[in-house]
């Protein structure tokens, strides 16, 4: 039987048999090709498993988790040996070929790394209690099957950023094994930061004793005011012991570890412990709140003597051919006031500090280079022109991302709209406090990190992804794995599986039963599958609200008249109505028993309520899910997410945008709301005016004050078009995140009276 199955499930049989069938099974992130067979093959409890030269470590690692014994392939290994790890030089680096018959388990790869990749999938056949590391061990019953598989992308990263909070061996070690099952290849470890500074340095021991510890943090939201500091000290750092400790742990399941050491900026940390490196006379502290600070390494000799040495202390602990420099939210105006750096700005005719960061920039990575180290940097390591052989890390969009391909330099996509899982996740309102934004899994899932206008020679600097854990908002391992679970399920599939099966209902489905392991591992996962999305019906001809869940075949049950639905109210089969205000309430039953939370939606009708909107620009492809519908549909955007699908955002454009209410209108007044969160670099707009038929346009000046900022013009026309203008906030100041750069401008439904 030859099927692309995604998920091979079948049922305990109830055959007499003395070994344990696994429960439903999943293969997560999908397998290119899985044939499932009719059988099983009893794998015995002290089965062997052997390997050729070179796959030693593979068959260690399964040793590992299916607790039985390992050999080498040779003259005396008995030849009933019921694993078989084989080279196969056909195959590519992570390739491999898994198959299950009445003769045990071949797995053929061309390299080790290939062959861990093979044992990952083959962890996931076994049944979950085989992760609990006291299992009894027992034999079980494996399906046969016939799997190749390989990966569509080579750089399938996950990041932790330790500096805001320090995170214990053991968690670095559950994540690495985390990822490994997921079948990532990096490990991105922030290491410092302005918060902290996190790695043990014998030569400049102060960035320890000082660097790596602040007195106190914020309590609560950036945003919140008064600020409010717990008054607690905290810190912390890993040894060299610890660094080689994880390493290796992170080399024996097939994954790098790239460390990031962030320069020149976001170093308040080690400008603490040495303000020597700074430029003069500026005394700062081990940062106690989050956000972007002024704190910057000054480009002279003593500061590069300074790089270089820490560099030549950390580099033999790891074994990456990479080292992350950082250089994002570099604020430059400590630069623009040092007269060391003006100097030096006229001698090397650098005509300004974006040009003297690619000048500090090709400093360092000419000194990482001698040591035989590649840079990867964000991508404002791109400003100022760099062209140089470096990595960029695009995370403000696939901008730099895209630049970086056409330049003819590697890139790696992390950007904020799909990789940031320090985004809310869920549109509940009591989801735990994040730093802000949007990210559903869905969004993950559909993540593709080659753009859309590269062709395929730069198509192939587009290394792959990463999905990036800030953790400002995370205080606990707990508090990481909520975030980064299950998004990074679904960012593991979109690396590894590419676009080929991508269907994230059925992944949804497996995902149901993947959380099974999940409960194994003690991953405290989010758990939002359940949950009720609604969406206005943008195909319908009269205006319509639609219901759906992740997983599939749910009974969904929903009223509108305002009551909590029960086990007896309307079952949602097709998108429902809407001529008037409406309240739809909907819960998911399965039978008479409420599985999902409550959602609630109101629509509020209006004039311009359904009418058709014409939007130019288009808003920014991350953020345009609910299309021009969503300024006239009747729901408001969250007023915490802007991501949602009913906020719009551009990026740096001034907006034009045109209603047509069908025929003449009695107008008064047209109302909105702009979102205005700073440190994402979203700031309300300019001004916004509104033009009726043959009249001038009503211009109100908008201040840039309150989270939400909402606004109300008065028309007092008969028209039939509504002609609106926004002027956006244009470009950030320089001191503040994002500084230099164009704002974005999130607008939400245009409702008319
Ligand atoms: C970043 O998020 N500052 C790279
Ligand atoms: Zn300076």
């Amino acid at each position: 039987m030859k099927s692309f199955l995604n998920f091979l499930f079948w049922f305990s049989l109830l055959c007499g048999c003395d070994s344990p069938r696994p429960g439903p099974t999943v293969i997560i992130p999908a397998a290119t090709e899985t044939i499932v067979g009719q059988d099983f093959f009893t794998f015995e409890k002290e089965a062997l498993i052997v390997y050729d030269d070179g796959l030693k470590e593979a068959g260690l690692l399964l040793s590992l988790y299916s607790n039985r014994p390992t050999a080498t392939k040779n003259n005396l290994t008995p030849l009933d040996a019921a694993v078989d790890f084989s080279i196969d030089n056909t195959l590519s680096e992570e390739q491999y070929n898994l198959n299950i018959n009445q003769t045990g388990v071949s797995i053929t790869s061309g390299t080790l790394k290939g062959a861990l990749r093979a044992v990952q999938t083959f962890r996931l056949l076994m049944p979950e209690e085989f992760e609990t590391p006291q299992s009894e061990k027992k034999a079980v019953a494996l399906p046969y099957v016939s799997i190749s598989d390989g990966p569509a992308f080579g750089y399938r990263g996950m990041h932790l950023d330790v500096s805001r909070h320090f995170f214990p061996v053991e968690f670095v070690k559950k994540y690495i094994d985390l990822m490994a099952l997921l079948k990532f290849n990096v490990f991105h470890w922030h290491l410092t930061d302005d918060q902290g500074w996190r790695i043990e340095i014998d030569g400049f021991p102060k960035l320890n004793s000082i660097g790596s510890f602040r007195n106190e943090t914020l309590i609560g939201h950036y945003n919140d005011t008064p600020a409010k500091y717990d008054g607690t000290a905290y810190g912390g750092y890993y040894s060299k012991d610890d660094i080689r400790e994880v390493v290796e742990f992170a080399r024996a399941r097939g994954i790098e570890v790239i460390p990031e050491i962030d320069i020149p900026g976001h170093s308040s940390a080690i400008l603490a412990a040495y303000p020597e490196f700074g430029c003069k006379d500026h005394a700062d502290k081990v940062a106690t709140t989050w956000g972007i600070f002024d704190a910057i390494l000054c480009p002279k000799p003593e500061t590069f003597a300074f790089l270089d040495a820490v560099f030549e202390e950390i580099l033999p602990l790891f074994t990456s051919p990479y080292v992350h420099i950082g250089g994002d939210e570099a604020v430059k105006s400590r630069w623009q006031q040092c007269p060391n750096c003006q100097a030096l700005m006229q001698r090397k005719g650098l005509k300004n500090e974006y040009e003297l960061q690619v000048y500090f920039v090709q400093k360092v990575a000419e000194m990482l280079a001698n040591k035989g180290k590649s840079i990867i940097g964000w991508d404002e390591i791109l400003e100022g022109g760099l062209s140089d052989k470096a990595t960029i890390m695009s995370w403000r969009g696939v901008e730099g991302g895209v630049a970086a391909a056409k330049s003819g330099m590697d890139a790696i996509m992390t950007p904020t709209s799909h990789c940031y899982f320090d985004y809310y996740q869920s549109e509940k309102e009591n989801e735990p406090l994040a730093i802000g934004g949007f990210l559903p899994l869905e969004k993950v899932y559909e993540f593709n990190p080659i753009p859309e206008g590269l062709d395929e020679k730069e198509s192939a600097h587009i290394l792959g992804g990463q999905g990036n854990v800030w953790t400002e908002y995370l205080d606990s391992p707990q508090a990481v794995e909520y975030m980064a679970f299950p998004r990074m399920i679904a960012l593991a599939e979109a690396l590894w599986s590419g676009s080929k099966h991508k269907d994230f209902k059925n992944f949804a489905g497996r995902l149901e039963r993947f959380k099974k392991r999940l409960d194994a591992l003690d991953v405290n996962y989010a758990n939002h599958l359940y949950e009720i999305k609604g969406a206005f019906d943008q195909s319908a001809s009269v205006p319509s609200y639609t219901l759906s869940t992740s997983l599939e075949g749910q009974c969904i049950r929903f009223t509108t008249d305002g009551s909590n639905p029960t086990a007896h109210s309307t079952e949602y089969k097709k998108p429902i109505p809407i001529s008037q205000n409406t309240i739809i309430k909907a819960v998911v039953f399965q039978g008479n028993t409420p599985v999902s939370g409550l959602f609630e939606q109101k629509i509020l009708t209006h004039l311009g309520f359904g009418k058709t909107v014409v939007i130019s620009p288009n808003p920014h492809s991350s953020y345009s899910s609910g299309g021009a519908k969503a300024l006239t549909n009747g729901i408001d955007g969250s007023s915490k997410r802007f991501g949602d699908s009913e906020w719009l955002g551009f990026w740096g454009d001034d907006i034009s945008i045109t209603v047509d209410l069908g025929e003449e209108t009695n107008v008064t007044s047209l109302s909105t709301r702009f979102f205005n969160s700073n440190g994402q670099w979203i700031y309300a707009p300019k001004s916004i005016s509104v033009q009726a038929d043959g009249q001038k346009p009503v211009v109100l000046t908008i201040k840039n004050e309150n989270t939400l900022v909402s606004v109300q013009v008065p028309v007092h026309a008969v028209t039939r078009f509504l002609k609106i203008e926004v002027v956006g906030f244009g470009k950030i100041p320089d001191h503040l995140q994002g500084g230099g750069h164009p704002a974005w401008t999130f607008i939400d439904e245009l409702k008319i009276e």
